[in-house]
């Protein structure tokens, strides 16, 4: 996350340049492909018409259908184990809440099973970068098999049936098809930020469950920051008893839930924020810190770093580390290293006496001693180091992993430096971004885009970012989810997939699924818009919350009066509003039939009035509501705007269907109030204003005739 208006800047540009050059990249690529290429990349894009996200390596599509009726059974042959017997529970489980079917683990005898399951051989005991995640599920009308090398594979081929199953008018079935299927990138990463505000576990796991649905395998934990320390120290228990308000996991409790995500094929990468974001660790520790306190995990404390130079910051790092390490088996842990400021080291005496007696002239010296003693640390107990891009640095052995948070160019300067790296540049979920605009960033473009061969091969894939200062345990699935799902396609699958409306298409269909799971990116805007509005009818309310979202980037924080606290209730329409407004995404995609049409397509036409109509007239019913609740007064203009904008559409419409063209005066002073319309307004953006404006716009004449 960031903490300086400059860095804002960097990374908006920064998105703007690296969005063109993928753009431009595309270009020539297609330009340069043959046709039999473009051939094959089509269906590599459609997957031949199955909803599956992310889509296969390869799927060709077979004859019939598998029907999934209570007689389904399964049989195992090959490798065998408790945890591959829990899989294939699970995956009962979800088949049977899934068609309301309550089915058995049946193993079948003699008699041919509806599912074989074979796996060569085990995974390993702690899940591997790089192991074989690879799998061959073929299904005819008489069965399926799933085949793979270790259970890891049989994993992705359970959740790659389950979203197969559709519901037809003669029951339940999967369509016949071979499907191939191995992931572009080994590290397909969510990273969850637990601790501006803590997540309870019940939660990480729905969390982790959604992951697996759309085969992500690394939690990257980030465990503690300022404003809260969530991990449970027994060496260091004032590390969690004065750095957080009582939320934190036990150890107990995480070595359960590593446990958990190994089951589901997801490594829980933890990150051990240093030397900056440190406050939660000084307010029990001040003597680590580089000035004199005190510390305390309020809004607005002071910018806190680590002191480098003394012998007992080592000693502690050394003790805590080792404790964790026990406790997190994944090979990989993160040091953070980002955003270090320099002003407490500037200000303390010793720290300068120490940087002269070293030679060093920058702070960025001095985090490159820190970080050489971190990862000697590491390495001493048997863990590789990551860190933020800002770790960077020569004097690192090239074991580090790099992840990009700031551009796309500290990717290819890492790997091409000989460092691996990881994207999280363009993924970071908190930033309000559409789907779409997650989909088009990929690893491999930008700069990364001209490395080669071996220098590509450092990189080791991308993770989304969920940081959460306006994050609560109400909102958070509604922030990773769906359009996570758009980013892990962009890590398993080929490149090559670029449709945007086949993207969403799926997205959609996942979605949905994704709730069966038990997430509530859906069905937690109704439950907040019930106490919001203190009411039962909540239909207008409703209404007008899936037409808006949250404003983008970082303008939430502009509109801060004073320090961010973290502990201010999140209890606003701008904490629950989905990120992406699906009614808006159908509503332009109906304009565009429509206008496409040269106005023609009537039933795109009757769409657009229908909307319309219901946004025209909703004002009067929602002003009551709003009257009634504190949470809701805000909103009154914005209920007011998408009333103004409906009728303004509802007239431009007419005009276009009377091929009459609308008054210049008219328009002017429509899209007058349009623009008004589009500033932001209780930090949220009503998504009907542009397409209102490209109907207003058009209603000037019948440009577009075919
Ligand atoms: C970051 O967002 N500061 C890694």
């Amino acid at each position: 996350m960031i903490q300086s208006q400059a860095y804002q800047q960097i990374r908006v540009d920064g998105h703007i340049l690296e969005a063109r050059t993928l753009f431009e990249n595309m270009r020539i690529g297609l330009a340069a492909s043959a046709a039999l290429l473009l051939t094959s990349h089509a269906t590599a894009q459609t997957g031949n018409g199955l909803n599956l996200m992310p889509m296969p390596t390869s799927v060709r599509s077979g004859a019939g259908r598998l029907s999934v009726d209570p007689s389904f059974s399964i049989a195992v042959t090959g490798f065998k184990d408790a945890a591959l017997e829990r899989a294939i529970g699970r995956f009962v489980a979800e088949l049977s809440r899934e068609t309301g079917m309550s089915l058995k683990q049946k193993t079948a005898g003699s008699e041919s099973p509806t599912l074989l399951i074979h796996a060569a051989h085990g995974r390993e005991s702690v899940q591997r970068l790089g192991e074989d995640e690879s799998y061959e599920l073929v299904i005819t009308e008489s069965g399926a098999k799933l085949t793979a090398p270790s259970p890891l594979g049989v994993l992705y081929g359970l959740q790659t049936f389950l979203l197969l199953v559709e519901t037809t008018a003669d029951g339940f079935s999967v369509p016949a098809a071979t499907i191939d299927d191995k992931p572009r990138f080994a590290w397909r990463g969510l990273l969850i930020d637990v601790g501006r505000h803590f997540i309870p576990l019940d939660i990480l796991k729905r969390n982790v469950d959604g992951m697996a649905a759309v085969k992500m395998n690394v939690l990257h934990l980030h465990l503690y920051d300022n404003e809260g320390f969530r991990i449970e120290s027994k060496r260091f228990p004032k590390l969690q008893e004065a750095g957080s308000d009582g939320l934190y996991y036990t150890q107990n409790e995480i070595r359960e839930f590593v446990a958990y995500a190994h089951d589901r094929g997801i490594r829980v990468v933890p990150e051990f924020e240093m030397p900056g974001h440190n406050r939660s660790l000084f307010a029990g520790y001040p003597e680590l810190a580089s000035g004199p306190g005190p510390y305390r995990v309020d809004p607005g404390g002071v910018d806190a770093v680590m002191d480098p130079t003394r012998a007992e910051t080592y000693k502690f790092i050394d003790e805590f580390i080792g404790e964790m390490a026990e406790l997190f088996p994944d090979e990989y842990f993160h040091i953070g290293g980002d955003e270090v400021s320099g002003s407490q080291w500037n200000a303390n005496p010793k720290i300068q006496a120490f940087m002269r007696s070293h030679g060093m002239k920058t702070n960025a010296d001095l985090q490159a001693y820190f970080n050489q003693r971190l990862q000697k640390i590491l390495s001493k107990h048997h863990k590789i180091m990551m860190g933020w891009d800002e770790v960077l640095h020569p004097d690192l052995p090239k074991t580090v992993v790099v992840q990009s948070w700031r551009g796309q160019q500290s990717l290819a300067t890492a790997a091409q430096q000989g460092y691996r790296g990881l994207l999280s540049f363009g993924y970071y979920l908190d930033l309000m971004w559409p789907a779409s605009q997650h989909y088009a960033v990929d690893p491999m473009s930008g700069a990364a885009a001209s490395l080669n061969p071996e220098e590509k091969s450092r990189i080791l894939g991308g993770e989304a970012c969920m940081w959460s200062e306006w994050v609560t345990p109400e909102n958070i699935d509604s922030r990773i989810w769906p359009r996570n799902a758009a980013i892990a396609e962009r890590l398993w699958s080929s490149p090559d997939m670029q449709d945007t409306s086949s993207m969403y298409r799926r997205l959609d269909k996942i979605s949905q699924r994704l709730e069966w799971l038990g997430l509530t990116h859906r069905s937690s805007l109704v439950l907040a818009l019930h106490r919001m509005a203190g009411a039962n009818d909540v239909s207008a309310l409703r209404t007008l919350a899936e037409v808006v979202e949250p404003v983008k980037d970082y303008a939430r924080w502009s509109s801060l009066k004073g320090v961010w606290d973290f502990r201010a209730p999140l209890n606003r329409l701008v904490d629950i509003a989905h990120p992406e407004s699906e009614q808006a995404r159908d509503f332009r995609d109906a304009l565009e039939t429509y206008t496409g049409s040269g106005y023609k397509d009537e039933a795109a036409e009757g769409k657009i009035r229908a909307r319309l109509i219901l946004w025209r007239d909703n004002d009067a019913k929602l002003h009551p509501v709003l009257e009634q609740s504190f949470l809701l007064k805000e909103l009154g203009s914005l209920s007011e705007d998408l009333s103004t904008l409906a009728s303004a559409g509802l007239l431009a419409l007419d005009y276009l269907d009377k091929s009459m063209p609308s008054p210049n005066s008219w328009r002017a002073q429509q899209l007058a109030l349009v623009e008004s319309a589009k500033t932001p307004k209780a930090n949220l953006l009503l998504m009907v204003a542009d397409p209102v404006q490209l109907l207003i716009e058009a209603s000037e004449g019948r440009k577009q005739e075919p």
